[in-house]
């Protein structure tokens, strides 16, 4: 399913580019406090956001990351003011419009988690148009959460496999992490589901309904920088973080 790695390219020394993680996720937040800084509107925070995704994902493919998940919009932000959720819901469509060409030539293959039905109709046409113009793509994988919540994930997986089991098609005990794993939204990355390396940007530390089953075992990466303003040094930066972890799910030996 998934290409070769492709050689890393970087200029920091520091960085090894044969323990790349194979899946980062990043919960991509400061975008308003970055315009409220600026003295800007709350969306040119989301505009310049936008810019960022495209930066990051070219040096996270370039780097040799294998899956980049990027919580674009939640299940729970629908709580913002409308012209904010409507500003949002236009960026998917400006970001594929001019991107898609470069997601192309570096070989990236869009997916989405989340039930992106209940998104404007505009949106979702940009979205599945750019998930079959790079279906051919098998470098990385950028992986958008768009109406995603990992709560909402994990009830309809539950209800899915509970009507299986009522249906007679399972029996409860074939009920395991594979099970799950294979009802999650992120069952489509195969063994590449689970994010090696989680970043939450703006000095937050929470996770916010993201991923949850998939990061049981993530390292978590927090950085005071706002979204807008990280960049290709800052992916980086917390890659040479992770390759100084030691990873031991549960064990108590390093990998
Ligand atoms: C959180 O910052 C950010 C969001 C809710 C939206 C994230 C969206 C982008 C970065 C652009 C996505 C691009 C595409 C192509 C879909 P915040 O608004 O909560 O910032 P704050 O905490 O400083 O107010």
């Amino acid at each position: 399913m998934f290409g070769k790695k492709e050689v890393s390219s970087t200029s920091n020394a520091n960085l090894d580019p044969t323990r790349i993680p194979n899946h980062i996720a990043i919960i991509m937040d400061g975008n308003g406090r970055w315009a409220q800084k600026r003295h800007l509107p709350r969306i040119a925070g989301h505009k310049q956001g936008m810019q960022t995704v495209k930066t990051v994902t070219i040096a996270a493919s370039e780097l040799g990351v294998k899956v980049l998940s990027l919580y674009a919009f939640s299940t729970e932000n629908w709580k913002r003011p409308s012209s904010e959720v409507n500003y949002l819901m236009q960026l998917p469509i400006k970001f594929f419009s001019t991107f898609v060409p470069d997601l192309v030539k570096h070989n990236v293959r869009v997916m989405v988690m989340g039930d992106i039905t209940k998104l404007p109709a505009g949106t979702q046409k940009a979205v599945n148009d750019a998930i079959k113009d790079t279906a051919d793509c098998d470098g990385m994988i950028l992986n958008f959460a768009l109406n995603y919540g990992s709560r909402d994930e994990i009830i309809r997986a539950t209800k899915h496999i509970a009507e299986r089991v009522a249906a007679g098609e399972i029996s409860s005990k074939q009920i395991d992490e594979q099970l799950l794993s294979q009802n999650m939204m992120s069952a489509k990355l195969g063994d590449l589901a689970n994010p090696d390396l989680l970043i939450r940007t703006s000095g937050e530390e929470r996770i916010s309904n993201f991923m949850l089953w998939q990061i049981a075992y993530s390292e978590l990466e927090f950085t005071d920088v706002y979204w807008p303003d990280f960049d290709r040094t800052s992916l980086e930066d917390a890659i040479i973080e992770f390759q100084g972890r030691h990873r031991r799910y549960g064990g108590l030996k390093n990998n």
